[in-house]
């Protein structure tokens, strides 16, 4: 069978392809050379159970100080907010946050930041990234999880480096 191609058509057939090759071959190198990976790494977890026991529970949940100086953040998405509702984090320092979601899928998004991740559940989404300017951010749901969807936020403000050192200080003299 012979199907008929317009020269001009069969030219910008090439010109798509080339196009999708370009787009297809930018995520495979910036994914090979800019260590983008898919957040966590298949950590699972019972979505149903995480308030009764380990890292999830409230008691648990915030933001820690690790010896090495870094900072760790534990998250528990679910209807409707990030828990706990308010962090405070240093700028210009590798936070990892640990989020976990309670119930359905969420998405955890700090605009501004490159700050993203998608919260299924049954599933611990590991991100780490360090913020360069102090402010106050909103981490938003980007995924549609119900009715309160456009009401799920929590509010994330980013200190100085000098700030943040200057209350571990007093914390620790105290
Ligand atoms: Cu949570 Cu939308």
């Amino acid at each position: 069978m012979h199907i008929h191609i317009d020269p001009l058509e069969k030219k910008w057939i090439y010109v798509a392809s080339a196009a999708i090759g370009i787009f297809v071959a930018s995520i495979f190198l910036t994914a090979l050379f800019g260590g983008i990976h898919p957040p966590g790494h298949m950590e699972v977890i019972d979505s149903a159970s995480l308030h009764l026991d380990g890292e999830f529970t409230e008691d648990k949940l915030g933001v820690k100080t690790t010896p090495d100086g870094s900072v760790k953040v534990t998250l528990v998405a679910a209807r409707y907010g990030f828990f706990p509702r308010e962090i405070k984090v240093p700028a210009g320092t590798p936070i990892t946050f640990r989020i976990a979601s309670a119930d359905v899928m969420h998405g955890m998004h700090a605009p501004m930041t490159n700050l993203s991740t998608m919260v299924v559940p049954g599933y611990v989404s590991t991100v780490t990234t360090t913020f360069p300017k102090p402010g106050e951010y909103p981490m938003l749901c980007n995924e549609f999880c119900g009715m309160g969807h456009d009401h799920m936020w929590s509010k994330m403000t980013v200190v100085s480096k000098e700030s943040w050192n200057a209350a571990n200080a007093q914390q620790a003299g105290r």
